[in-house]
Parts: structure tokens; C-alpha cells; sequence
């Protein structure tokens, strides 16, 4: 185990009717004038829009709007949010949505203050210095965007999806009532599952040694996945499945999973290159690509993780033969995306083939990626194909 220090900086309201801290939160950072960041006009015919506005009349705070956020958010959605705080002076940013809602939020505050583009930051040509303070009311069980400091924003021009990091992003609080999620339609409820269990993937396929505590934590989140997905998506408004889920999907990526140890990222990076293109769901690109990558990078030397995942999480009976039996895990995890509607090729997604090169060169184009394996681009365009 690696040295580590534990700062999770986002306070979380989780439960039924937690939205009633919501002005006395806005005011302790400071807000008096709020930007609300949303997707669809679904909030607004759900009644959720007007239980916040509500709450923010209470306190006499000011709002403005921004909709139409993308899933997949784009660069030209944060320039528009920016335009927006500097005409209304806004001073703080409430992301009610998803992780595409909450990505574009935290890009918009760490940009109002900024002279240049905020493209600039995905390009690692400027980094973010200064930001509006943020809070968020999640809608959706899947990035965990809201209690980090990532943002993953899209630029249709140039066909690009980028991650911008940094400290200053971390949401102050966010609001998690599971109730929120009754209204996740299936396909985007298992999307949301796929990404989250490939976020504690991606954390527990690590090249650190000696992380047993953390691989049972990543390994109970698996099994909350594995339990409470078949039980939503045959009752979407189960409260515990949807507390269940929502809870591993926090914890999956608030930077617990990470402590001491060294992620993989790989197949994150792989999917922000096939998204960027073809605009396709993350969750559902992720479980395409990851029982993919499980089998280019199992080896002799690795095996061993690949069986502990098989026996632990997904029943496989303890055998001599370790590689047999992480085999059958991974077929186990194929298994399991499929009977909750998740594709297993990205010809089922509309990706075109004649694509996969290019995904291939962007998904290294800051250099190698990956930890517990390093990929070139020509694994990551073997990946590809096995996964087409
Ligand atoms: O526009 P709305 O109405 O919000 O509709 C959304 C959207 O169409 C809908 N939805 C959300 N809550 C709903 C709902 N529909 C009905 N009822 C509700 N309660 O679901 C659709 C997908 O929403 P989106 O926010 O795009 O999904 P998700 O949370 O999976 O976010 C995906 C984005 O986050 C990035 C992904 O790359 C992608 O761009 N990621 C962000 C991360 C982070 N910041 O830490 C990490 C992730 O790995 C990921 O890369
Ligand atoms: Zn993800």
C-alpha cells in the first residue's frame, strides 16, 4: 500500500427529502445569485425545477438558467454557462442532473473567471485556477461527479472528449435522494451500473501490491452492483435498490477506491475516444470494452487478480486452474451486462470500423495509458477490434 491522504471534501445529503438543506447550503458558500444547470426539460416536468426554485425563494435567493445540457456535455454548452455568469453576476453553480450536467457545471465555474476558452483546459493548455462554488442535486446513479473534482466535456467541432482535473472542482455538497432515480429509463439505469462498477475496475486492477482492504471495499461495491441491478431494473422504484446503487456509485469514485494505490484508466480513456465520435452512451461503451480489455491483458503474471475477481464477486468455484476460472468470470461479467440490455460490440452501438484506428491514436495521445498493463495504440486498437 501506497502512502495516501484522505480528503473527501464534498459534503453528502443522502436520503429521502434531503433537498430541504438546499438554500441554508447555497448560503453558507456564499451564494446569493445561482446558475441552475440542467439537461432536458424533464426537471421541470417531474416538479423537481420548482421544488428547488422553491427553496431558493425561501432564502430570497436570485436564480438564472441554463438547459439543454448534452449527455456527452459540450465545450459549447460551458461557453454558453460562462456568458451567462458574467451578465448575472452569478456566485455559485447548482448542477441538478446527471454526471453530463454536473461535468459542464464544474468546467463553467472554473472558467468565469478565466480571460481565455475553457477548451483550453481540456487541452492541458491552461489550468484552473479559480472557481465558482458548486453544489449539486444528482438525478442519476453512475459518474460519481458528484463528490470529485473530474470533468469530461466534448467538442463536436474537432470530434475530442477530454477529462479536466483539479481540486478547486469538488462540488461543496451534493443531494443524493434515491427518489430522484425512480425515472432513470432502463437503458441509462444499466448504463449508469456498467460505469460504475467499471470505475471500481479501473481502481482495483491496480499495479500497487498489497491493497487487500481496499480490494474487499471494491469487491462489496461490485456485489451491491451484481444484487440490486436485476432488482431495479425490474422495479425502477424500489427505494432500496435505488439507495443501494447510488450509494456504491458514490463511493466508487469519491477517491476511496483509490487510496494507497495506483488506477488503471485505460478503459476510460479507450471509450472518451469512441464517445467523442459517435456520441454513444459512456456506461454502454464501457461495458463493451472492458471484458475486451480483461482478456487482451490477462497473463501468466496477472492471472492471479483476474481469479480473485472471478471467486470473489462472481461465484466462481476456487480451482487449480486459476486461469480457467478467471476466464469464466469474465464471461460471468459479459453475462451480467447483457441481461441487464447492455451491447457486447460496438457494431450494436453504430460505431463505424473504419473509426477504430483513429480511437485508437487519440486514446494515447498524451502518451501510454494504463497502469496494470501499459497500452500502445496498437493494443488499443486490438482491444477495439475484439470488442467490434
Ligand atoms: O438531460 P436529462 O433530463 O438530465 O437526461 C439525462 C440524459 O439523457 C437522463 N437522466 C438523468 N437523470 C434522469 C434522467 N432521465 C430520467 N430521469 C432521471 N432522473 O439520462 C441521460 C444520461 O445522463 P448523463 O448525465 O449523460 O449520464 P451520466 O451520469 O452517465 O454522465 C455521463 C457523462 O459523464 C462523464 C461521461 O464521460 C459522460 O460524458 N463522466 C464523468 C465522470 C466524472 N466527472 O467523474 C467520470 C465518468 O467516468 C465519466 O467519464
Ligand atoms: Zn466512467
Amino acid at each position: 500500500m501506497d502512502n495516501f491522504t484522505l480528503n473527501i471534501p464534498t459534503k453528502i445529503f443522502f436520503g429521502r427529502n434531503q433537498i430541504k438543506v438546499l438554500g441554508r447550503q447555497i448560503e453558507k458558500y456564499g451564494g446569493k445569485r445561482v446558475l441552475i444547470c440542467y439537461g432536458s426539460k424533464r426537471i421541470k416536468k417531474e416538479g423537481l425545477f420548482q421544488t428547488i426554485t422553491d427553496k431558493l425563494a425561501d432564502r430570497g435567493l436570485y436564480f438564472a438558467e441554463l438547459g439543454g445540457i448534452e449527455p456527452n456535455p459540450r465545450i459549447t454548452s460551458v461557453r454558453e454557462g460562462v456568458k451567462i455568469c458574467r451578465e448575472e453576476n452569478i456566485d455559485f453553480i447548482l448542477a441538478v442532473g446527471g454526471g453530463s450536467v454536473i461535468d459542464c457545471a464544474k468546467v463553467i465555474a472554473g472558467s468565469v473567471s478565466y480571460d481565455g476558452d475553457p477548451w483550453d483546459f481540456c487541452l492541458r493548455k491552461a489550468a484552473i485556477s479559480k472557481a465558482l462554488p458548486i453544489g449539486t442535486v444528482l438525478t442519476l446513479a453512475a459518474t460519481g461527479s458528484e463528490s470529485n473534482g473530474n470533468a469530461v466535456i466534448s467538442n463536436v467541432e474537432t470530434k475530442q472528449k477530454l477529462p479536466v482535473y483539479s481540486p478547486i472542482l469538488w462540488p461543496k455538497f451534493s443531494i443524493l435522494d434515491p427518489e430522484y432515480t425512480y425515472s432513470v429509463p432502463p437503458f441509462h439505469t444499466a448504463a449508469g451500473i456498467a460505469d460504475i462498477m467499471s470505475h471500481i475496475f479501473e481502481q482495483y486492477f491496480s499495479s500497487t501490491a498489497d491493497t487487500f482492504t481496499q480490494d474487499r471495499l471494491a469487491e462489496a461495491l461490485l456485489k451491491t452492483c451484481l444484487k440490486y441491478a436485476p432488482v431495479v431494473m425490474e422495479n425502477p422504484n424500489d427505494y432500496t435498490a435505488r439507495a443501494e446503487i447510488l450509494w456504491a456509485g458514490n463511493l466508487a469514485l469519491n477517491t476511496l477506491l483509490s487510496l494507497g494505490k495506483e488506477g488503471d484508466w485505460a478503459n476510460h480513456a479507450i471509450e472518451h475516444e469512441v464517445s467523442a465520435i459517435f456520441d454513444i452512451s459512456h456506461g454502454a461503451g464501457l461495458a463493451v470494452l472492458f471484458p475486451n480489455w480483461m482478456k487482451y491483458v490477462m497473463d501468466d503474471t496477472n492471472a492471479d487478480k483476474f481469479y480473485q475477481l472471478a471467486v470473489n464477486v462472481f461465484g466462481v468455484a476456487e480451482s487449480s486452474d486459476k486461469k480457467t476460472a478467471a476466464l469464466e468470470g469474465i464471461d460471468r461479467l459479459r453475462s451480467f451486462y447483457n441481461s441487464i440490455g447492455m451491447p457486447s460490440k460496438l457494431s450494436e452501438t453504430g460505431v463505424e470500423e473504419e473509426s477504430l484506428q483513429i480511437m485508437a491514436e487519440g486514446a494515447v495521445r498524451f502518451g501510454e495509458i494504463g497502469t496494470f498493463k501499459k497500452l500502445k495504440s496498437k493494443d488499443v486498437l486490438a482491444i477495439l477490434k475484439m470488442a467490434y
